[in-house]
């Protein structure tokens, strides 16, 4: 009865005072069940209450942390998440605000001022082979590179200065800058010089669909892409270009069968931009075909600058920017179909209409170049 009675008392001891690390050998041994739960009791409100204040300090502390980190406005940053923030250093930069750290700008760009949200491509003439810079290197005497961003010393390359392809006979194909009469800056363009006699100036080139031709006015009228590969020089370039002086035409075009045709015309030219770009063509010669004839005398359109004499858009149509009257037979800034998607449901491809003598074979390869007539 005795040790029922005890083991009784203990028994409700250990399970009242279960939270308690150590139960104090007092309660214990004068039995005093009441005052050990009550101190048991008032020893886990405190911990929690001990809790509940930990949590909102940490809680605080992280607010504060974030209050500060947003302060860090865009080109600075804080490491220790504290203010005052930094200014992002020369060759790097943070977009962001409540940064940690700034990024280092990418090879082929750099960043020469401190707190910067952004870091500028290396110009033409320049290169940058290393991430982090505040400069970009200068190409060495009478050489410069193509395009911006370039990566690597090997991109500066010979500099020639013409006012067209034409000026660099006896050289290799590949990017020139040239600087037609009347024109402040000079641009750079590809030149053809492995057909025979004067280099050809090349304005549009298609190969295999890694450009987005399907655009607007002012990217025609500037021009886009990469001249070594898929690019339209831009109809700005291309009158300044062609209204220097009597101008050809030669279009070069590829199947996916292997076969090629080409269209010559003996004169080319452009209105300026008053005339939206107006077509004037004349003089076929050739095997593919005289798909251009539709186009002459019709001003340039877009997608954003209907100029066509269709009640609806033909470039919006054709997925395309060309000389539309009503639409075309030609179409080569439409849409690049790779092999096996190149027969097309709808005349949006790259086609030209005489060889294939349809508007739904979609072509594997175009370019447009234009030479001086004597
Ligand atoms: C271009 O070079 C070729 C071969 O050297 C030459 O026959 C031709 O006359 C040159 N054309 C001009 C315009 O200099
Ligand atoms: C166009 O085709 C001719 C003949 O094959 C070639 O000599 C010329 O280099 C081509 N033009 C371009 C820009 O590829
Ligand atoms: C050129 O385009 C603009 C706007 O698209 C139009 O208002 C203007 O009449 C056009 N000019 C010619 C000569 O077609």
């Amino acid at each position: 009865m005795m040790n029922a009675a005890i083991s009784f008392v203990s028994l409700s001891l250990l399970v009242c005072c279960f939270c308690q690390e150590i139960i104090d050998k007092s309660y214990f041994s004068n039995g005093d069940r009441q005052s050990c739960c009550m101190n048991d009791n008032r020893e886990r409100e405190m911990n929690s209450k001990i809790q509940k204040l930990e949590h909102a300090i940490s809680d605080l502390y992280e607010q504060l942390r974030n209050t500060e980190l947003a302060h860090c406005v865009p080109g600075s940053y804080s490491n220790t998440g504290l203010v005052p923030c930094k200014l992002c250093e020369v060759g790097t930069y943070q977009p962001s605000t409540g940064s940690t750290s700034c990024k280092p700008c990418e090879v082929g760009s750099y960043q020469a001022s401190v707190g910067s949200t952004f870091c500028t491509v290396c110009e033409v003439g320049s290169y940058e082979a290393s991430s982090g810079s505040s400069s970009c290197t200068t190409c060495g005497e009478g050489l410069w590179t193509a395009t911006t961003g370039s990566t690597a010393d090997t991109d500066c390359i010979i500099l020639h200065i013409g006012t067209d392809c034409g000026d660099f006979n006896g050289t290799t194909s590949g990017v020139y800058k040239i600087k037609p009469q009347g024109v402040k800056e000079p641009f750079s363009v590809y030149c053809d010089i492995q057909t025979e006699g004067e280099g050809w100036t090349v304005f549009q080139r298609r190969q295999d669909g890694s450009v987005d031709f399907y655009r607007d006015w002012t990217s025609y009228e500037t021009g886009f892409g990469d001249l070594m590969g898929e690019f339209w020089l831009g109809n700005h370039y291309l009158y300044s270009l062609t209204s220097q002086g009597s101008y050809e035409l030669r279009v070069n075009l590829s199947d996916f069968e292997g076969n090629t045709r080409y269209a010559n015309y003996r004169v080319f030219s452009l209105g300026d931009a008053s005339t939206n770009y107006t077509l004037a063509v004349s003089g076929y010669s050739g095997n593919a075909g005289d798909s251009l004839r539709d186009s002459n005398n019709w001003p340039f359109s877009t997608q954003d600058r209907d100029h066509d004499r269709w009640s609806s858009n033909c470039a919006v149509a054709h997925k395309g920017a060309w000389w539309y009257g009503a639409c075309s037979r030609s179409n080569l800034n439409g849409k690049y179909h790779h092999q096996g998607e190149h027969i097309t449901s709808d005349w949006d491809g790259v086609f030209w209409w005489h060889w294939k003598e349809s508007g739904y074979y979609s072509l594997r390869s175009t370019t447009m170049s234009v030479r001086r007539r004597n």
